[in-house]
């Protein structure tokens, strides 16, 4: 298994994956938004052999990274694919004292408790409950990973 940063060749893959895994997904356009539009977004993809079986869909901006999304293929779920992902990602951040990313946040689903049992273990906090905020009037937990001490 390897983690790389994603290229255009990779959009078709990710689309795929998108669509299986999430509850409101992307529509081709708002994919290619991250791809293309947005220069502070980045996607990571796991890749098994020349199968994409996960990504990671994140933004920095100053000293705070939001993660947009997460995914991994069924078949691959609970064997530390995802958490692999997110310590990727932390890599990523920029290294420069002035630059470093202190916290990482992100909002999911009430319902969807695989997920918040999946961030809990990798070290993020819930924080507060945004209400209604998605599409179908579904409350968000708004949770957040501190990774530098103030
Ligand atoms: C959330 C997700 C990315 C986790 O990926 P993963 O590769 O399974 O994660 P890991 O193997 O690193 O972590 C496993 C942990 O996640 C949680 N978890 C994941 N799937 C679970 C399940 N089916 N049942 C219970 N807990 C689950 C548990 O805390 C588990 O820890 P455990 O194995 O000690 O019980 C994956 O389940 C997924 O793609 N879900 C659909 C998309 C989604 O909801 N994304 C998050 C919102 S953006």
């Amino acid at each position: 298994m390897k983690i790389v940063e994603a290229t255009l060749k990779d959009f078709e893959q990710i689309y795929d994956i998108e669509q299986s895994c999430f509850v409101e997904p992307y529509t081709r356009e708002q994919l290619m938004y991250e791809f293309n539009e947005n220069p502070l977004n980045k996607i990571l993809v796991a890749y098994d052999e020349d199968k994409i079986v996960g990504f990671v869909d994140y933004m920095i901006t100053f000293n705070s990274a939001t993660i947009s999304q997460i995914a991994v293929l069924p078949n691959y779920r609970k064997k530390g694919l995802g958490s692999k992902l997110l310590e990727e990602m932390e890599k990523s951040f920029p290294k420069e004292i002035d630059d470093a990313v202190e916290t990482i946040t992100l909002e999911v689903r009430e319902s969807n408790i695989n997920a918040i049992s999946f961030y809990k273990k990798n070290g993020y906090e819930n924080v507060v409950i945004k209400k209604h905020y998605y599409k179908n009037g579904e409350n968000a937990v708004y949770m957040i990973k501190r990774l530098l001490c103030q």
